[in-house]
Parts: structure tokens; sequence; C-alpha cells
């Protein structure tokens, strides 16, 4: 796909075909997240790709908005080291919307579908995929190829009008 139709196709998946995504396809979308930017380039992420049915089921479970995640073909958690301080927070969670990006562009541009999902309950999450006690899963993102119309440009996307978010020079 080219990039700009991967930036329109792009939306959250969170119903999916049950069809398999090849290991090559996600190495791919999980290097998109390890190529992204990071302040410093410091990196503080690590990232879970997660197929096992069992895991992917339990998943599910960890927060009310990550009942997608038992369907998916594939998820990857997206784990953060405790913040030594406020400023180190917001710059981590910066770090790893751009890394989410990434990786759900790079899926797009393979026709797969992603949906994010907080995660609640930590305890749970962290045994699940075996995180340390030092760290927390901040997100997972679901993959999967979309259950029912394919990924295509969208013309009109639910978004605040564009001349609204949109300045030029000014606010
Ligand atoms: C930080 C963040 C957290 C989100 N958490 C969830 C979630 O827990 N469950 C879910 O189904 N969607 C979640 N979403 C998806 C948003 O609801 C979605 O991106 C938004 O409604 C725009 O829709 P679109 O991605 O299809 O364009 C989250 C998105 C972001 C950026």
């Amino acid at each position: 796909m080219e990039t700009w139709d991967a930036i329109r196709a792009r939306r959250n998946v969170r119903t999916y075909s049950g069809q398999p995504i090849p290991q090559a396809d996600l190495d791919r979308i999980a290097e998109a997240g390890w190529r992204a930017p990071s302040a410093s380039n410091r990196q503080h992420w690590d990232f879970i790709v997660v197929t096992d049915r069992d895991q992917l089921t339990e998943l599910g479970t960890v927060w009310q908005g990550a009942r997608h995640i038992p369907g998916a073909a594939a998820a990857i958690a997206l784990v953060l080291p405790e913040p030594a301080d406020d400023r180190t927070r917001v710059i981590d969670q910066y770090d790893l919307g751009q890394a989410t990006y990434a990786i759900m562009l790079a899926a797009a541009d393979l026709g797969i579908g992603s949906g994010h999902s907080s995660v609640g309950d930590q305890d749970k999450a962290r045994a699940i995929l075996g995180v340390p006690d030092d760290h927390f899963v901040a997100f997972l993102i679901g993959l999967g190829y979309p259950a029912g119309r394919p990924l295509a440009p969208i013309a009109r996307p639910d978004r605040r009008p564009f001349d609204q978010v949109v300045h030029h020079g000014r606010w």
C-alpha cells in the first residue's frame, strides 16, 4: 500500500477473520516499533509479540476495552519501566505513542488490522507475559485481518472538522 493510503486506511479493527499472520509480517510490524524515534533515543520500551491462543484469551481480561484481543491473530504488548519521575512518565508515553502508530501503519500497509487496548489489571498482565515487577504493560495492540470490510482509504473519518483543528500561523 502507498504510505498515504495506509494512513487513510488505518482504523481500529476489533473483529478479525481468524487467518494467521505470516511470521515475516509480524516481524516487520514489530520492527516498525523498534525503529520508532524516542526522546534522546532512550528506547525505554520493550515489545512482546504474542500468538499463543491461551495468552491472547487471558489478555482479553486485563481491561474492559481488551475484549477484541482473544479474537486477534496476534497481539503486541508495549512494556515500559516504572518511570523515575513525572517528566520521564510523560516522555515515555509520548515515545510509546510514536511506536504504536508506526506498528499500526506497518500493519495497515500489509492489509492487517490493529486495535489498541489499555491495561487495567497490571498484576495479571505481568503474570501472563512474564514481565518483571519494575515494569508495566502500558498498552496492547491486537492484530489480525479484518473480519468484514478490508482496509481501504476512509473518505470521511470520524474526526473534528479539519478547519477547526488545523490553524495556520496563529490559533
Ligand atoms: C491511548 C489510547 C487508548 C485506547 N484504548 C482503547 C481500548 O482500551 N480499547 C479499545 O477498543 N480501543 C482503544 N483505543 C482506540 C480508540 O478508541 C480509537 O483510536 C479512536 O476511537 C479513533 O478510532 P480509529 O482508531 O478507528 O480511527 C485507544 C486509543 C488510544 C490512542
